[in-house]
């Protein structure tokens, strides 16, 4: 089956998970490697890589989902908030809302993925709280990811969608 992968990753995270899917799937089939582009469109399958802003896909990622047409979708992403699966769940029907109906999605996939030190800085200056406690936690368990373990999980991911 002909297949893209498209990605968008703004610090390279989403970015590793879409290198390990073109370095885990076979070649000869592949379409399409890299940045959200209508040339992915012509593929059976398309493996589609997001970063999450404000609990959603990114805008890139929205409006390359809204452009498919009848191809199947894994849909794959990373997250600075990790630890619940439930948030990851509700991350990837946010981001399905952009598919039309007519597309299949086969699988999918999210894991954690660290953030720029800005954001643990922003974390610091903030009122000592149980919340911003946590922000630092999630902060500093983010930073080794995506890791091995992950990368590992999405390749069964994919090979079971
Ligand atoms: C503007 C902005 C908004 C973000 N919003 C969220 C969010 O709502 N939830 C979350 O878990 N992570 C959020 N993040 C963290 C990124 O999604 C996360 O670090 C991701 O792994 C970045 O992927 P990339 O390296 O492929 O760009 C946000 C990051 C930025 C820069």
């Amino acid at each position: 089956m002909t297949y893209a992968i498209v990605y968008s990753s703004k610090t390279g995270n989403t970015r590793l998970l879409a290198e390990t899917l073109r370095d885990t799937l076979p070649a000869d089939d592949c379409l399409y490697c890299g940045t959200p582009s209508d040339e992915a469109l012509r593929a059976a399958r398309i493996y589609v890589g997001f970063w999450t802003d404000k609990g959603t896909c990114d805008a890139d990622t929205a409006t390359f989902l809204s452009r498919l047409t009848t191809q199947e979708v894994f849909l794959f992403g990373t997250a600075g908030f990790g630890g619940a699966p439930e948030y990851f769940d509700k991350i990837l029907s946010a981001a399905r809302q952009n598919l039309p109906d007519s597309v299949t999605v086969c699988g999918s996939y999210m894991c954690q993925g660290k953030m720029p030190t800005a954001v643990r800085t922003r974390y610091e200056a903030m009122e000592d709280s149980p919340r911003r406690q946590m922000m630092l936690d999630n902060f500093d368990a983010a930073l080794s990811h995506p890791d091995a373990a992950d990368l590992t999980r999405l390749q069964n991911a994919v090979q079971n969608g």
